[in-house]
């Protein structure tokens, strides 16, 4: 049973065409917000917003690379456009690329702080921005990582990034909190998405970024199950949950709190 707490809340939802963001998306959607599924990702954003209208929800997807602020600009402004507000944004979209310390190059350093804390600057800022213009009491969430507070080994620049998130958020929730706007970040642990086997689906290969088919897509068409399948097996033992285990999917017995931080917990 959904209690529609988000009845007419308005979300968007960064990274939202696959795996947490999806799974937030669909339940923030179940609960009766209007969400806006973000991402580099246009089948899979279709896919994510074809299930949600399936179940009798309001979503529509827009495409946006986090790492452009422009593009995260217009995300906020077509949000408004299209549903009228803008009362909770998700800064979700994150990639991880696993090298070794000392191996780690410029490029691929810049690239993950591009995608997992700069992305959470400008959609936290733009999103912002628009909701102290308007008034809105809004909230921002953030999604961190484990992470952020332990250090698992060849994710240097993925740790970085996701410490760096948790202490923007903290920062933005400060200075933010007397707008009545509040800033949270939510720190999952291992959960079997693309992120394990992709990395990075959209990193530039010649032809412009987001060109390509995501690589997790099979040849043909639908996503089907993709999840601790094409994990190697080291890793799969590690991964404790699926998107479907998340509060956020459970249809039955979900209870107030379980919405995966908002507006619970202490930032960071
Ligand atoms: N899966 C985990 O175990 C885990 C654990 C802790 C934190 N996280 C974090 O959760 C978030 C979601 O991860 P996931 O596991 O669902 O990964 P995922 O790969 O399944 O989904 C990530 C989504 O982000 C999108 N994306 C990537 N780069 C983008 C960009 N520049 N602009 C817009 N969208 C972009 C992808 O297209 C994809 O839809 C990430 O921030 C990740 O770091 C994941």
């Amino acid at each position: 049973m959904n209690s529609m707490r988000l009845k007419d809340k308005v979300a968007v939802v960064t990274g939202g065409a696959r795996g947490i963001g999806a799974a937030i998306c669909e339940r923030f959607a179940a609960e009766g917000a209007k969400v806006v599924v973000a991402d580099m990702d246009p089948l899979a954003g279709d896919e994510t917003v074809g299930r949600i209208k399936a179940a009798d929800g309001k979503a529509r997807f827009v495409a946006c690379d986090v790492t452009r602020r422009e593009q995260v600009s217009a995300l906020m402004d077509r949000a408004l456009e299209a549903y009228g507000s803008l009362d909770i944004v998700v800064a979700n979209a994150g990639i991880i690329h696993n090298t070794p310390f000392l191996e780690l190059d410029d490029a691929t350093f810049d690239r993950v702080i591009a995608v997992n804390l700069k992305g959470v600057f400008y959609t936290g800022q733009e999103a912002a921005r628009r909701m102290v213009e308007r008034g809105i009491k809004g909230i921002v969430i953030n999604t961190a990582s484990v992470n952020a507070v332990i250090v698992p080994i060849g994710l240097a620049a993925y740790n970085a990034s996701k410490g760096g998130v948790n202490q923007l958020t903290k920062t933005m929730a400060v200075e933010l909190a007397r707008h009545g706007i509040r800033v949270n970040a939510i720190g999952p642990g291992s959960v079997a998405t693309d992120l394990f086997r992709v990395g990075d689906p959209h990193r530039p290969r010649g032809d412009g970024p987001g060109a390509q088919p995501h690589p997790a897509r099979p040849a043909g068409g639908t996503l089907g199950d993709r999840r601790c399948r094409d994990v190697p097996g080291d890793r799969r033992q590690r991964l404790l949950h699926r998107p479907d285990d998340l509060p956020g999917r459970r249809q039955a017995g979900a209870q107030p709190g379980d919405a995966e931080g908002v507006g619970a917990g202490e930032p960071g």
